[in-house]
């Protein structure tokens, strides 16, 4: 096969990627710290638009699909072959930064509008889609969008309310998705031919090492339960310590015990989180009498997860029996672990290689790209990330950076709509 490598002519404008970015920054809810523009909210919908309107002015022929993501698409000149499709999100957490998602969906449309301008035509469909609530949301999911099209949004999930009461099916509908139709219009094995994923490192391997690009070899799967601890609410002056039912310091002894249990060694990396947490009623002199929080575990290796969970769940019998507590733990979701198939792997090297300094590196955050690997191959490329900060408004890539990652990109895209 005829190698593109040299005559490679979508060399992105860093300019135009810079702007892209800033347009994005300024559609955010100001009302909270950092860039947050939360799913499901006029930011949110705000970015939609722009987005929509930069992708028309491409030429992409845009839609959005029934779990409510954004999808540009391009037609191919072989009709009989499956979509590449290009994503990421453009949701934040709440006080998160300008790069984490946003680069990713970004960075397609700079490489449809380079497609456009040098007049070049791919062999296969290319779809870039900028995929519903990513982040963590209201609903105690992430990956909302990529779930639903590949069918594992369940009609449970799409029960779930958040706390103003909207249920996520209709929060689907407002964004322009179709919730009835998730499940039936799902994307199967081998709809798409490949998914490809540019984003931020959030971590400081590539800064450390310094090295311009990695090439992502597996994510890791996300677990995260619901805990909820219920003691009994009582005078904080009047009630002897031996008579208490504190649910805060029975949660207290939980969360401890998951950072032990995270912190022992495994074969493959763990972390464990407590990121969510709240106690009622919470007053300065009322003993606590609920507390709700929410976990998550990760590691590349499910066992791990599974059996780090298992032991947390003895050691919660063992707190409520002896301190007489009702606690129950409720799973809210699952993502499996990915490893990214060796022939990916050397594909997108190739294109990194020749786009700056390259390494392999596994990622410890959750993408897209964990459920769309249940339908298509995936490849991922990380771009370094300022101190290795990220969820956080100091989150910061260079512009060089990021056009070096949409080379990269562009360059694999070419590459893999030759060879497959
Ligand atoms: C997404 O950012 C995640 O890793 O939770
Ligand atoms: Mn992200
Ligand atoms: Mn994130």
């Amino acid at each position: 096969m005829l190698s593109m490598t040299n005559s490679f002519n979508l060399h992105p404008n860093r300019d135009r990627v810079q702007q892209y970015i800033e347009t994005l920054a300024s559609m955010v809810d100001e009302t909270k710290p950092g860039w947050t523009r939360r799913p499901f909210t006029p930011w949110y919908i705000q970015g939609r638009a722009w987005l929509q309107q930069q992708m028309e002015e491409c030429g992409l022929d845009v839609k959005t699909d029934a779990g409510a993501n954004l999808i540009g698409m391009i037609e191919g000149t072989e009709a009989h072959l499956k979509p590449i499709m290009i994503g990421s999100h453009t949701d934040t957490v709440v006080g998160g930064g300008r790069f984490d998602g946003i680069i990713g969906v970004i960075a397609g449309l700079e490489i449809a509008r380079r497609l456009k301008e040098t007049g070049t035509t791919l062999r296969h469909p290319l779809e870039i889609v900028d995929f519903t609530a990513e982040e963590p949301s209201e609903f105690g999911i992430s990956t909302i969008g990529s779930r639903a099209m590949v069918g594992h949004l369940s009609p449970e999930m799409m029960q779930r309310t958040d706390q103003a009461g909207l249920k996520l099916e209709d929060g689907i509908r407002m964004m322009g998705g179709d919730p009835e139709k998730i499940a039936e219009l799902s994307r199967k094995q081998g709809d798409a031919s490949l998914y490809l994923e540019l984003h931020i490192e959030q971590g400081p391997v590539l800064e450390q090492s310094n090295q311009q690009l990695g090439v992502v070899t597996g994510i890791v799967g996300i677990h995260r339960y619901r805990v909820i601890v219920e003691g009994k609410p009582n005078h904080a002056g009047t009630t002897p310590m031996n008579m208490r039912f504190d649910a805060l310091t029975g949660a207290s002894e939980l969360v401890l015990e998951l950072e032990n249990l995270c912190r022992e060694t495994y074969a493959d990396p763990v972390v464990g989180t407590v990121g969510k947490f709240l106690n009622e009623p919470n007053g300065a002199n009322v003993i606590p009498g609920r507390v709700t929080f929410e976990l998550e575990v990760r590691s590349l290796d499910t066992d791990i997860i599974e059996n780090i969970l298992d032991k947390f769940s003895h050691f919660a019998n063992h707190v409520a029996t002896y301190r007489s507590l009702d606690i129950r733990i409720e799973n809210l979701s699952k993502a499996d672990p990915i490893r990214v198939a060796p022939s990916v792997l050397e594909k997108i090297a190739q294109a990194c290689t020749a786009a700056g300094n390259t390494i392999y590196l596994p990622s410890g955050a959750g993408h897209d790209a964990n459920q769309l690997a249940t339908i298509a191959p995936v490849g991922m490329i990380f771009v370094p990330s300022r101190d290795g900060r990220s969820h956080c408004p100091e989150e910061w890539t260079e512009f060089e950076d990021v056009s070096r990652g949409v080379e990269a990109l562009a360059r694999a895209l070419i590459e893999f709509d030759l060879s497959m």
